[in-house]
């Protein structure tokens, strides 16, 4: 049976070379970059390397480099780590109700068991934030305030540059989970989110899997949530993984810039797909049509749940996704689906189809087809 992958917001496969670059420190290069010997020292001038060519790319200071195992870590990092260096200041913080489980559970954790208020932003139809909702959201106490520049999901983009700005302006530090956005949109600076705390992972762009980094704008220092040896400059703790961090450098050197999704042609066949999903009666395209990801589809089906949408695609070979991989086989109605004000029982039926750079024109031809199949076949 041929596969299908749709599914590149889940992952994407390693880059071979990328695989090549890191080979070397599975073997000769074995060193704890903390030993002071030479086999020590040579792994330490390695990743230093690493986060010297991380901060090019971005253009920032290599120590406002922050290495860890991917993007979770590092939105809790984000978030825990500023509310609580901030939390003498304020405790007031601000999110949306559509960001990732990494960041809306850390918001929900700081509530319920560290006495934080926090307003959740709500969205148009379309999966948008106002940036003036924010602003009007702010008060005196506010310390953080986190909005994703990309979502899974559906693939909406946020005016992450306009909120941060708004923060700038007050004094408020401001996080994006930009995990989503690097390798599919364009890039010139980290600087161009007005955003002090920027989450990066490098699976989502031909990387390996388990590691990540965070951007942390000098001279802010949030409160480490992994504590052992003085890693990181003492913000986060453990043995560096060389091998992943060689990967992450050379992922970020060779598909950030140019961005590794090619738009146009990932647009075209998008649009191809979702004008093919909407006239299927019953079938509702969700999320923003022109403000989204250029790889990203998203739709729900009337009288039909996910798992048995899913799984009729996976007979077939077509591998997509019900929303976020995390929460992929529970019946859970998707939040960001639920966010649109989409009722619950259609939020159940969600399928989002993410393609990538190896997705041919061929491939949308033949989902079509098996698309139309297996939602029929899904209502019976
Ligand atoms: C928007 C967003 N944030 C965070 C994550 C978590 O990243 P990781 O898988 O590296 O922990 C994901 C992965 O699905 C994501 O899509």
């Amino acid at each position: 049976m041929k596969t299908i992958y749709f599914d590149y917001n889940a992952t994407t496969p390693l880059d071979p070379q990328v695989q090549e670059a890191m080979m070397p420190y599975f073997g000769e290069v074995f060193g704890n970059p903390s030993s002071v010997h030479h086999v020590g020292r040579q792994a330490r001038a390695i990743l230093d390397d690493a986060r010297d060519r991380v901060a090019k790319v971005w253009h920032c200071k290599p120590s406002e480099v922050i290495f860890t195992s991917g993007g979770t870590e590092s939105n809790n990092l984000a978030i825990f780590g500023t509310a609580r260096a901030l939390a003498e200041k304020g405790k007031h913080i601000i999110t949306s109700t559509i960001e990732h489980h990494a960041v809306l559970h850390c918001f929900q954790y700081l509530e319920k068991k560290e006495g934080f208020s926090v307003t959740y932003i709500p969205v148009n139809n379309e999966g948008q934030i106002n940036p003036a909702d924010v602003k009007a959201a702010i008060r005196p106490d506010t310390t953080l305030v986190s909005i994703m520049a990309a979502n899974n999901e559906i693939g909406t983009i946020q005016p992450v540059a306009e909120i941060g700005a708004i923060c700038r302006e007050r004094g408020i530090i401001f996080h994006t989970d930009a995990v989503q956005w690097f390798g599919k949109e364009s890039f010139a600076n980290v600087g161009q989110f007005n955003a002090d705390l920027v989450s990066f992972c490098a699976h989502k762009l031909h990387g390996p899997k388990g590691i990540g980094a965070l951007y942390i704008k000098s001279p802010l220092f949030p409160d480490p949530i992994i504590f052992g040896g003085g890693h990181e400059n003492e913000r986060r703790a453990g043995t560096e993984n060389l091998a992943a961090v060689i990967g992450l450098a050379e992922a970020m050197e060779r598909f950030v810039k140019t961005p590794v999704f090619p738009r146009e042609r990932l647009f075209q066949m998008t649009n191809e797909l979702a004008g093919s999903v909407s006239k299927i009666s019953g079938v509702h395209l969700r999320g923003s049509q022109t403000k989204r990801l250029s790889n990203t589809i998203a739709f729900t089906v009337d009288e039909a749940d996910s798992i048995t949408l899913l799984a009729g695609l996976d007979i077939d070979g077509v591998c997509a996704s019900s929303g976020s991989a995390c929460s992929a086989g529970s019946l859970e109605p998707s939040h960001v689906i639920t966010a649109l004000g989409v009722d619950k029982e259609s939020a159940n039926s969600l399928v989002r189809f993410s393609l990538g750079r190896d997705s041919t024109a061929d491939e949308v031809r033949e989902v079509i087809p098996i698309l139309e199949k297996v939602v029929e076949m899904s209502r019976r």
